[in-house]
């Protein structure tokens, strides 16, 4: 049998996916930077920088949709005799003696070997600096003295990465750089309203440099074969307007076995506005030079990089598990969590799909994020549920985005998608629970950002709650507005018009009947945790009054929700079912099976079950649980979006990983382990590595948006990966509910739901002031917890009460 090609493997020792061909399907990308600073970098370094806002603050420039694919990165050309090549194979593409990238958590590491020159380079963003650090190792190993001309190579963006795509009237005008020592630095439209400029540096004299990308390149050569860099002769270009580049020209000698390590730095930097110029028309480089000198040797680089890596060890050291199955210890102690702090990071802004203009952060996203980070930095999650509720409106609605440098509601998109105030009460109770921090509901939140709008974050959550109930339709289902979670289900839009955008094109709602089951699920769910709440503050009226409405939408989906065999997904603007057996396509959807199994619906008339088992029979398949079923095959004037997709692919029928998990904890809550299992593991990235060399195509480490679902054209294959509400969702579910490690108000509530075969676990839980070394015996049981005992003494129930300290635990199931 024909050996399957493989691109990399986990090494698990260092936290790191090591890919040995440069070749991969698809470029498989990396993240650095934690706060401020961040950048994307493929395993062929390629990608680009920014400053907190990948629209307004692009630092370099990237071109999406290029031929050939990943095109314009931080490059270094080593040219070795006649030969010229890069550590990382692009973009000469000269063959290499020995390739390898490792990609860690937060840092990238490219190793390239050619006629006895090994190059390696390190890639990290340093803990609260401005700056990719990019950490050069040049090694003779031959047995000669080896004369080498190195090139480096950064393309500047003009900042705003949306109008650099577009306006070349005026951009090619505008370019402006200085000259300094080893430095570079990039001042475009600093002369006007921009308080910042950004700079590329290196710790050694240069010999030579490059500004004006068409003198380095030549207008008619490519980043593959730069005229500067094939005659080995820098111009000392200074760039005038068109497109400004930095190069630096290094002449390096290496005796037999010598190495060397050059420091360059990519930084950004900030000015007051009487503080911009030293001197007319001379950017004032203070700040630039006060951050070089905090990186400009080895050793302060080395410092720098363990302190990322301690940053890591605490951020893994929250939740450790100890199972024996390495494919599922790598994802749930590294790779989970770290796509979960990326996703947080940069919601769903910049990926190698989400062009970083497109999108600022949305409401929905950003709270379902925080599941995924919470016990890792809970202020920054505190943060962020502050910033969320202030786009909130007064009525409860909400902007369904909001931009992270000016942390504005979105107007572009606006607001109206009617489930998005429901999930800020997912957000405030894992928060609560996480820290028991209760005061953060007393914090003064302004509506729509307005001075003098401030109520406390409580009241925003009871406008959220109330939102739903006073926007029911006519069978007291929660009405979906311009869409529910699936953004593509507009039934309140009505286009035939290809240049509308379905989801802002709300052209007849007045009068609808449009509703959603899956709303009212996550109303459910959502509603029982703030009725739960409530009584916990001593808000029992309220409690009361809430309780009511989620029996009332309870009652409601038990009457015209149900279809027999699994729960509606949805009624049209008209009032006819959508998700029904009576339907001719799309007859079975996944998110209000998942909801609604999630909220328990009908547990007690076996509709919990029923749901679950027709999600088996009629949406599983080998790679996952496609989103309905059977596909949309036209375009469905009245259901928008969703049906524009060919069959199979991300709304119409693909498998939306992020709602896969929802049924996984609906079957997890039913006590059944082998199925909650069996769903969970198909889209487990290390689970399915194999697949993912060459079908799958992306990343083989975190989970993408979607895979390819049966009826399309190539099951199996996946897209947009990284930016994902996934990556939470798997948190969630296995961390939770399968593994069973759930905080709670009081302490830890231990409910695992496992397949049968499962053997003794071990989970070490740092929670608040405390850290509990948790022991599971499953005997066999996919639910049930028999006996627990807390450091030698049994407890009553299922949580374990939070006190100071460490702690052990034994569970008997
Ligand atoms: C959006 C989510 C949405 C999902 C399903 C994603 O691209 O970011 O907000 O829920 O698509 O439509």
């Amino acid at each position: 049998m024909e050996q399957q090609k493989r691109y990399g493997h986990f090494d698990d020792q260092h936290r790191e996916y090591v890919i040995t061909d440069p070749q991969t399907p698809w470029p498989w990308i990396n993240y650095l930077g934690n706060e401020d600073f961040f950048s994307l970098i493929s395993n062929t370094a390629g990608g680009y920088s920014f400053y907190k806002d990948a629209k307004f603050r692009r630092i370099t420039r990237y071109r999406y949709n290029n031929v050939p694919m990943d095109n314009g990165g931080r490059y270094f050309y080593i040219k070795d005799g006649d030969t010229v090549w890069n550590p990382g194979w692009k973009p000469c593409k000269t063959p290499l003696d020995f390739y390898e990238c490792r990609h860690g958590m937060s840092y990238t590491r490219i190793t390239g070997r050619k006629n006895g020159v090994e190059a390696s380079v390190l890639f990290f963003v340093p803990l609260k600096k401005w700056c990719e650090v990019q950490k050069l190792t040049l090694k003779n190993e031959s047995s000669e003295t080896k004369t080498l001309k190195l090139f480096s190579f950064e393309e500047w963006c003009l900042w705003n990465a949306a109008t650099d795509m577009e306006n070349f009237q005026r951009n090619f005008s505008t370019g402006e750089v200085e000259i300094e020592g080893s430095t570079i630095y990039h001042k475009t439209e600093y002369r006007e309203r921009r308080n910042h400029y950004a700079f590329y540096h290196v710790n050694a004299p240069i010999q030579g440099f490059d500004t004006d990308r068409e003198t380095f390149v030549g207008l008619y050569n490519s980043f593959a074969d730069p005229q500067a860099v094939i005659e080995g002769k820098p111009r000392n270009s200074h760039a005038h307007g068109w497109s400004p580049i930095a190069s630096h020209y290094i002449e390096v000698t290496l005796a037999p076995g010598e190495s060397k390590d050059f420091v360059f730095l990519l930084g950004y930097i900030e000015n007051e506005q009487d503080e911009k110029f030293e001197a007319p028309q001379v950017i004032n480089k203070k700040k630039a030079h006060a951050l070089i000198a905090e990186l400009d040797t080895t050793e302060k680089v080395d410092k720098a990089f363990a302190e990322l890596c301690q940053l890591w060890d605490a951020l893994l050291n929250i939740y450790k598990v100890k199972t024996g199955n390495d494919k599922l210890d790598r994802m749930v102690n590294i790779w989970n969590q770290y796509q979960c702090m990326v996703t947080f990071n940069f919601s769903r802004s910049a990926s190698f799909f989400e062009s970083g203009v497109g999108r600022g952060m949305g409401f929905r996203d950003s709270n379902q994020d925080l599941v995924g980070f919470v016990h890792q930095i809970p202020p920054r999650a505190r943060q962020r549920i502050i910033d969320i509720a202030s786009t909130q409106f007064p009525d409860g609605g909400c902007y369904h985005q909001y931009q992270p440098l000016t942390k504005r509601g979105n107007n572009d998109i606006g607001g109206g998608f009617n489930d998005d105030p429901c999930w800020l009460i997912f957000g405030t109770v894992a928060y609560i629970k996480e820290t028991g921090d209760f005061s953060i509901l007393d914090e003064m939140v302004p509506f729509d950002n307005q001075p003098g709008s401030e109520v406390t974050l409580f009241e925003h959550l009871k406008v959220s709650m109330d939102h739903v109930i006073k926007n029911l339709g006519p069978h007291l289902l929660p009405l979906i507005g311009r869409a529910d979670w699936n953004d593509c289900l507009n039934l309140n839009c009505f286009s035939w018009d290809p240049n509308e955008s379905f989801q802002t094109t709300e052209n007849v709602s007045e009068g609808t009947k449009a509703e959603s089951l899956m709303i009212a699920g996550l109303f459910v769910v959502t509603g029982k945790d703030y009725v739960a709440l409530c009584k916990k503050i001593g808000k029992n009226d309220e409690a009361e009054r809430m309780q009511k409405a989620v029996d009332a939408m309870i009652a409601a989906v038990k009457k015209d929700g149900w279809d027999g065999e699994w729960y509606l997904r949805a009624y049209d603007f008209y009032g006819n079912k959508i998700g029904s057996n009576e339907c001719e396509e799309a007859k079975i959807f996944i998110e209000s099976q998942g909801w609604c199994t999630m909220a328990e619906i009908g547990a007690e008339d076996g509709m919990v079950a029923k749901s679950l088992d027709s999600c088996k029979k009629y949406l599983e398949c080998e790679h996952g649980m496609v989103l309905n079923n059977p596909a949309f095959t036209k375009y469905i004037y009245e259901y928008g979006e969703i049906s524009s997709y060919p069959e199979g692919y991300k709304e119409n029928a693909g498998i939306f990983c992020h709602n896969n998990p929802w049924v996984i904890i609906g079957e997890c809550l039913a006590g059944r382990g082998n199925d909650a299992w069996s769903h969970y593991a198909k889209i487990l990235p290390s689970y399915v590595e194999e697949k993912y060399q060459t079908l799958h195509k992306v990343e083989p480490y975190v989970n993408c948006q979607m895979v390819a679902g049966k009826d399309a054209f190539k099951p199996g294959e996946g897209k947009n990966s990284w930016l994902t509400g996934t990556a939470a969702w798997m948190w969630y579910t296995v961390s939770e509910f399968i593994l069973g490690i759930k905080p709670d108000y009081d302490g830890i509530r231990i409910d695992p739901c496992l397949p049968e075969t499962a053997t003794d676990y071990t989970v070490n839980r740092k929670f608040r002031e405390a850290e509990y070394e948790i022991t599971i015996h499953p005997n066999g049981a996919q639910k049930g917890v028999k006996q627990i005992v807390l450091d030698g003494k049994p407890v009553d129930g299922t949580v374990i009460p939070y006190s100071v300290g460490k702690h052990t635990v034994e569970v008997t199931m």
